[in-house]
């Protein structure tokens, strides 16, 4: 496996075609390395950025305390077979006088993006920049982040970018927690009440499976299971076109459910989609 830490040296490499890509922050986990399982079953070469990116993270978040293990990582990524890290610095991405953002205008305002406003500028800047630097053919996202997927897919079709986006499943907790980097803030108590997000996202599943089609009723049944755990404090629970991210009054076709609940110092998402 080769580690490198400039552009330069990436662009210098001839990677054997079709080349798959995984970006991430690094602190990895087992839906990192489903990720890179998926692009090894299905290209010849796979590389991995780990890239903490600053310009996605709001003043007032955790980019200082993000979780960072570049060993751990780099050992979890030769356990399943990545063929290239790459492990830029911030100033290899931004030098100074950097001045260049790229914007999925409508989608990002929502849900995340009525959080966090600044979020996936930072988010997609970074992956066309990744993507022009890395030049895969296939590029593999995880569905846990499901705003953060619809926005990267409309910027690859947006920018006629000739590649193909992949989901991937979101890999679970044994009692149904999200795998996260983030999860490593929770206290033993907060790890305890954290699975009160899976357990709402369940209840919205028994309801639409059981005929309900009302939103609102679903929404509010979901918020008052999750007020039932005092540890938690609701950001926003939504139920949402999967294709503009507007919010529903009734479900027709696909609704992506989704929601974002702190406990303690994380902030955790998760969503399902129904239909
Ligand atoms: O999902 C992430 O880890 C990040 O948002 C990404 C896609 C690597 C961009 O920094």
């Amino acid at each position: 496996m080769k580690v490198v830490q400039t552009i330069h040296e990436f662009k210098a490499l001839n990677l054997p075609r079709p080349l798959g890509f995984v970006p991430t922050m690094g602190y990895l986990h087992e839906g990192h390395i489903l990720l890179v399982k998926q692009a090894k079953a299905a290209n010849k070469t796979v590389a991995v950025s780990i890239f903490v990116n600053p310009t996605q993270f709001g003043p007032k978040e955790d980019l200082a305390s993000y979780p960072r293990d570049i060993p751990r990582d780099l050992a979890m990524l030769e356990k399943a077979g990545t063929d290239v890290v790459f492990i830029p610095s911030a100033a290899e991405m931004y030098p100074e006088g950097y001045d260049t953002w790229v914007e999925v205008e409508k989608l990002q305002k929502h849900l995340e993006g009525d959080s966090r406003p600044t979020h996936f500028k930072g988010v997609t800047t970074v992956v066309n920049k990744l993507f022009n630097i890395v030049m895969p053919d296939n590029a593999y996202f995880g569905q846990k982040d499901a705003q953060q997927l619809l926005v990267i897919m409309k910027m690859v079709k947006d920018l006629n970018m000739n590649l193909q986006v992949i989901a991937c499943p979101t890999v679970r907790e044994p009692d149904g927690l999200a795998m996260s980097s983030r999860n490593t803030y929770l206290t033993p108590e907060q790890r305890q009440a954290a699975p009160v997000l899976r357990k709402s996202l369940m209840l919205a599943k028994e309801m639409y499976d059981k005929g309900e089609r009302d939103a609102d009723k679903i929404r509010a049944a979901m918020i008052a299971l999750l007020k039932t755990e005092p540890q938690g404090q609701i950001d926003y629970v939504s139920i949402a076109d999967t294709g503009t991210l507007n919010e529903l009054k009734i479900i027709k076709g696909q609704a992506l459910v989704s929601l974002a609940v702190k406990i303690g110092k994380p902030r955790l998402i998760d969503n399902i989609i129904l239909g």
